[in-house]
């Protein structure tokens, strides 16, 4: 098979590191690919979101599969317009996408489906919004209605915080049209869990549950950003609490959106967090996360290829999905500032120094080359991910490649997977 990957970033590169494995996969194209997804797959200038260049791509190099990474294509509605060109593609169809795509949808879905999530409201106006927020009081979440790059969300601790947020979305318009409409939520507490399911929309399959580390900063402090690191398996998500997400939460999500005539076909991420009163939604993703994706595919033991051509055909209930009983972890490696303004170009070296040590594999987040080297190309620079026994052995090779690994201003939690350990006993 020829594929195609679509993206660029520290999840498109362990896509072409996993489907490079599969004895199905003969040629392997990435658009537009980086440094490191070069050395697996031959890497083509095409923006993830110019819709009518990858159609044109697609059949240039007749392709047989093409594998939507990022949001934004889908939700721009890629799949649908392959599907229209005759050409099979990996992922959701636009009305899916919607999950993602605007929190008013997700939310509504939710209500409708009685799907557990916050308590919340929908506003268009600034007067209205601060009024609910002044009378449920803070701490309070404010959310754009869009995409927003992963900043439409602001946790506020006070009224003030919160209102100066509604005056950012609605009135300043710092998102545009993806902050027109805006949720207000409750606050919830409790730990952060992400599962995700592959899914034809009738059959829904749970992946290994990983852990996303948001804040920019050790202790969770810093900016939100697009995550900072990850691991796999997570010991707060027992079997019987996965169940408990499968029943309660992603096979209503799906048999939800069937009745309302949405075929959800592709992979569901769901972040959760577990309360007191059990685990509630507090986002949808209609893709692999970045960087859950990366410590998830190294735990698949199954040829990917497979499954994803059984979700295209809707009989994702006959294949067997099997998966690796190691720990795995990711840190991220990012330019200094991010997720703020930074600069890029700066040399990245120790990279054949991590290539030679085993268990380790380090998938390139924003990388270009240049010349002999390879160079800082993005915010997220490295997801240096490793494989091990335990999780404390797997976040111990993964911190060892990152101390090897050196560019200007590189920035790095030093406190990825310590929540798991504390909770381990
Ligand atoms: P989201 O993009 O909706 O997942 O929000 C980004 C982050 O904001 C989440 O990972 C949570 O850490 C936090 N967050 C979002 N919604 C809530 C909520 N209702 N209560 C508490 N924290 C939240
Ligand atoms: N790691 C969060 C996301 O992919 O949205």
């Amino acid at each position: 098979m020829r594929v195609l990957i679509v993206g660029g970033g520290g999840r498109e590169h362990a896509l072409a590191w996993k489907l490079k494995q599969s004895p199905l996969v003969r040629e392997l194209f990435c658009a537009p690919g980086n440094a490191g997804i070069a050395r697996l797959a031959r890497c083509v200038p095409v923006a993830a979101d110019d819709l009518e260049a990858l159609v044109a791509l697609a059949r240039e190099h007749r392709i047989d599969l093409t594998v939507v990474g990022p949001e934004a294509p889908l939700a721009a509605g890629i799949v649908d317009r392959f599907q229209e060109a005759g050409l099979a593609i990996f992922g959701p169809g636009k009305a899916a996408a919607q999950l993602e795509a605007s929190k008013v949808f997700a939310k509504q879905l939710m209500a409708k489906y009685r799907i557990p999530t916050a308590e919340s409201r929908t506003f268009t106006t600034a007067a209205e919004a601060c009024a609910y927020i002044r009378a449920k009081g803070a701490p309070i979440v404010v959310k754009a209605d869009g995409l927003a790059a992963g900043k439409g969300v602001v946790v506020a601790a006070t009224v003030a915080e919160a209102e100066a947020a509604v005056q950012r979305m609605l009135v300043d318009r710092e998102f545009g049209e993806a902050g027109s409409r805006i949720v207000i939520e409750e606050y919830l507490r409790g730990e952060e869990v992400t599962l995700l399911a592959f899914t034809d929309g009738t059959t829904v399959v749970p992946m290994v549950a990983a852990q996303d580390h948001k804040a920019a900063y050790d202790h969770d402090t810093g900016p939100n950003t697009g995550g900072m690191g990850a691991y796999s398996p997570v010991p707060l998500l027992t079997p019987e609490r996965q169940q408990q997400i499968v029943t309660e939460i992603l096979r209503p999500t799906i048999d939800g959106l069937r009745q309302e005539g949405i075929v959800y076909r592709g992979v569901l991420y769901v972040g959760l967090m577990i309360t007191a009163t059990g685990p509630k939604v507090l986002e949808y993703n209609v893709r692999f996360g970045d960087p859950e994706c990366q410590v998830i595919l190294p735990r698949l033991q199954s040829d990917l290829i497979p499954i994803l051509q059984a979700i295209n055909d809707g009989r994702l209930a006959e294949e067997t999905i099997t998966w690796h009983n190691n720990h795995t972890a990711c840190v991220v490696m990012a330019s200094g500032g991010y997720p703020g303004t930074y600069t890029t170009g700066k040399i990245i070296t120790g990279l054949d120094q991590v290539a030679a040590m085993p268990d380790v594999y380090v998938f390139h987040a924003g990388t270009a080359t240049h010349g002999e080297n390879v160079v800082t190309a993005g915010g997220r620079v490295l997801a240096v991910t490793a494989w091990g026994e335990t999780r404390a052995e797997a976040l111990d090779k993964a911190y060892q490649a990152v101390q090897a690994i050196h560019f200007d201003g590189a920035h790095y939690r030093t406190d990825i997977g310590r929540r798991g350990i504390v909770l381990r006993h």
